[in-house]
C-alpha cells in the first residue's frame, strides 16, 4: 500500500503490535486489560465510573476508526461494533463488558441524558448479550417492554451518532423514540462519516424519520421496477428530501458513468455541510461507488475503503474488482500485462497458487452442493430443483471463498445463463482469445488475474447440454429463472467458461 493511512492511523499503527497481544490475552477478564490511552484509563480503578469513563471517552476520540452495523428487529437490536485498529478494538470490548455489567445492576452512566437515564431505569426489563468478534463486539438487546424497546432504538441511533461525529454528538442529548413509533431503518454508521448506509429499502415511514434525523438527501441504487408499487420519488418530495436514483441492477452494469455520477452524488451533499442516506436492497450496490469516493475524492487507503464497503453490505466479487479496476484508472494505474505462467518470480508463483487453490475450493464446494441438491427428491431437489440451488448458492460459495482466501473470484463464460457472471475488465481481452489453457495477467500495483478455463463433463449435460434432451422440468425451470439463458447446447468436452480469479497487490 502506498498511499499512508491519515494522521491519527499512523500513530495508533504504532501500537498496534502492543494491542494485538494485549487482547489475545485479555480473555473474557476485562478488569485486566491494559488499555493504556487517556490519563483517566490509566490512573482510575477498571469498574469505576471514571474509569469507564476514560474508556468512553477515548473511543469518542479513536470514532474516525469505527465501524457499526445496527439491526432493528420487532423486539429489539443487533449492533456490531468494529476497529481495524486492535487497541480500538480492545477499547470496544472493555466498554461493552463494562456496559453489561452496569445495565444488570442499574449502574448508571450519561445521567444528564434522558434516553441513557430512563433506559438504567428500565434495565430488568432489557435483556443483553455480548458476542465478541474478531474486531470488535455484537451486541443483541431484545425487550417486551414497549417502553423500553423504544430506548434501546433511540440508544442504538445515538451510538451511531456518537460513531459518525465523536465528541460532538458526545455532547448532545440522545434523540428519543417514543413507545410505538416505527421500526426505524437498519443503518451502518461509518466513523467521521456524516451519511447513513442503509441495509435495506426504506419505506416512506422511514425516509421521514430519516428527515426528522438531519438527513437531507436520499441516493438510491436500485432499479424502479425492483420497487414497482412504491414510489420512492414520491415519499422523498412529501419529505421534504432531496431525491437521487442511479440505477444497476448488479455487477455486470458497474460502469466508470455510474460510478462517476456516485462520486459526485455524495461530493454535492458533503459539499452543501449535509448528510445523505444511501441505498439499494441490501447495501450491495452501495458500497463501490462509496469505496471509490473515499480513495479518490478523500484520500482514504484502498483497503480501508473496501472494508468499509463490505461493512455496508458490498460482499460481490466482481464489484469489488471492477472497483479496484476504476479506482486504478482514474488515478493513472492500470497497467495490465499478459505474464507468461512458465517464466513467473517466486512471489508471482505463489500469487499464482493461490488462484488456483482458490478455484479448486470453489469448484469443490459448487460440485458438492450440486451434488447434493441433485440427490434429493423432486421438487425440491432432482435436476430441477438443483438449478434454485445453484442460483441461490452459487453466488455465496463465490463470496466466502473470496473472504476466505483473500481473492476475487468467480465464473464466467462467452455464453453465459447468468448475466451477472461477466468478467473482470481486465480479463475481457484474454477471454475474447477463447482460452484453452490458463492464462495469467499481472497489474503493475502488483495485482494478478487469473483465467482457468472449465470443460464440461457428462455429469453438465443435464443443464447444459443439447436442448433437445433437457428434461421438461429443467427447461421450465431456466426458463423462469434465466429467461435470457445462452447456455445450453454445449457438448462433452467443450469449453463451457472460465474461472477468473484477482489476486490483490500488496
Ligand atoms: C442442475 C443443473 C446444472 C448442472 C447439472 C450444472 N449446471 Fe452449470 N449452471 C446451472 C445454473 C442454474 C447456473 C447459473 C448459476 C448462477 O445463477 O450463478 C449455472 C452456471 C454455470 C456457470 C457460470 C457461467 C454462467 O453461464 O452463468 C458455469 C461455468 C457452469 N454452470 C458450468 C457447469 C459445469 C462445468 C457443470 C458440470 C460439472 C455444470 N455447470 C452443471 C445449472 C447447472
Amino acid at each position: 500500500m502506498k498511499r499512508m493511512i491519515g494522521r491519527v492511523g499512523t500513530v495508533l499503527t504504532a501500537t498496534g503490535l502492543a494491542a494485538s497481544v494485549m487482547l489475545a490475552s485479555c480473555g473474557e477478564n476485562r478488569r485486566k486489560a491494559d488499555l493504556s490511552g487517556g490519563a483517566a484509563i490509566r490512573t482510575a480503578r477498571p469498574g469505576t465510573l471514571s474509569y469507564d469513563r476514560g474508556v468512553w471517552q477515548q473511543l469518542l476520540s479513536d470514532h474516525n476508526t469505527i465501524r457499526r452495523i445496527v439491526k432493528f428487529t420487532e423486539n429489539g437490536v443487533e449492533a456490531t461494533t468494529e476497529s481495524d485498529d486492535p487497541m480500538v478494538a480492545a477499547r470496544i470490548i472493555d466498554h461493552a463488558k463494562a456496559m453489561q455489567e452496569r445495565v444488570k445492576t442499574g449502574a448508571q452512566v450519561r445521567v444528564w441524558d434522558p434516553v441513557f437515564a430512563d433506559l438504567f431505569q428500565r434495565h430488568s426489563s432489557v435483556s443483553l448479550e455480548v458476542t465478541t468478534t474478531d474486531k470488535g463486539v455484537t451486541i443483541s438487546e431484545k425487550s417486551d417492554d414497549p417502553e423500553a424497546l423504544a430506548l434501546l432504538r433511540s440508544h442504538a441511533l445515538g451510538v451511531n451518532d456518537f460513531v459518525r461525529s465523536g465528541h460532538d454528538a458526545g455532547r448532545r442529548e440522545t434523540p428519543r423514540l417514543k413507545a410505538g413509533d416505527p421500526v426505524p431503518v437498519s443503518e451502518v454508521a461509518i466513523g467521521g462519516v456524516p451519511h447513513r448506509f442503509l441495509m435495506t429499502q426504506p419505506d416512506g415511514v422511514q425516509v421521514t424519520m430519516l428527515k426528522t434525523a438531519g438527513v437531507s438527501k436520499l441516493v438510491n441504487f436500485r432499479k424502479a421496477a425492483e420497487h414497482a408499487n412504491y414510489d420512492e420519488a414520491g415519499a422523498a418530495k412529501s419529505a421534504d428530501i432531496e431525491y437521487c436514483n442511479l440505477p444497476y441492477a448488479g455487477p455486470q452494469e458497474l460502469n466508470d458513468e455510474l460510478l462517476d455520477q456516485a462520486r459526485a452524488a455524495i461530493r454535492d451533499t458533503e459539499k452543501d455541510g449535509k448528510s445523505a442516506a444511501l441505498h439499494c436492497r441490501t447495501g450491495n450496490r452501495v458500497g463501490p461507488g462509496w469505496a471509490a469516493y473515499r480513495v479518490l475524492d478523500r484520500g482514504v487507503p484502498l483497503a480501508q475503503a473496501l472494508a468499509e464497503a463490505r461493512a455496508i453490505g458490498t460482499h460481490d466479487p466482481l464489484m469489488e474488482s471492477k472497483t479496484r479496476d476504476y479506482v486504478r484508472r482514474r488515478s493513472g494505474g492500470d497497467e495490465w500485462a499478459a505474464l507468461s505462467i512458465d517464466s513467473m518470480s517466486e512471489g508471482q508463483k505463489a500469487a499464482y497458487a493461490r488462484a488456483v487453490e482458490a478455484r479448486d475450493t470453489m469448484f469443490q464446494r459448487l460440485f458438492a452442493a450440486l451434488g447434493e441438491a441433485m440427490a434429493k427428491p423432486a421438487p425440491e431437489g432432482g435436476p430441477a430443483g438443483a438449478i434454485g440451488v445453484c442460483k441461490e448458492q452459487a453466488p455465496k460459495i463465490a463470496q466466502r471463498v473470496a473472504k476466505e482466501k483473500g481473492v476475487m473470484i468467480g465464473r464466467t463464460s462467452a455464453r453465459l445463463r447468468n448475466p451477472m457472471n461477466g468478467a473482470p475488465n481486465w480479463a475481457a481481452t484474454v477471454l475474447s482469445g477463447m482460452p484453452a489453457e490458463p492464462r495469467a495477467m499481472s497489474n503493475t500495483d502488483g495485482s494478478m488475474g487469473v483465467v482457468l478455463p472449465i470443460k464440461l463433463s457428462s455429469a453438465c449435460l443435464g443443464c447444459h447440454g443439447d436442448p433437445g434432451s433437457i428434461d421438461q422440468a429443467v427447461k421450465t425451470a431456466l426458463a423462469e429463472k434465466y429467461p435470457k439463458d445462452q447456455a445450453t447446447g454445449f457438448k462433452e468436452g467443450d469449453l463451457r467458461g472460465w474461472f477468473w480469479v484477482e489476486v490483490p497487490g500488496k
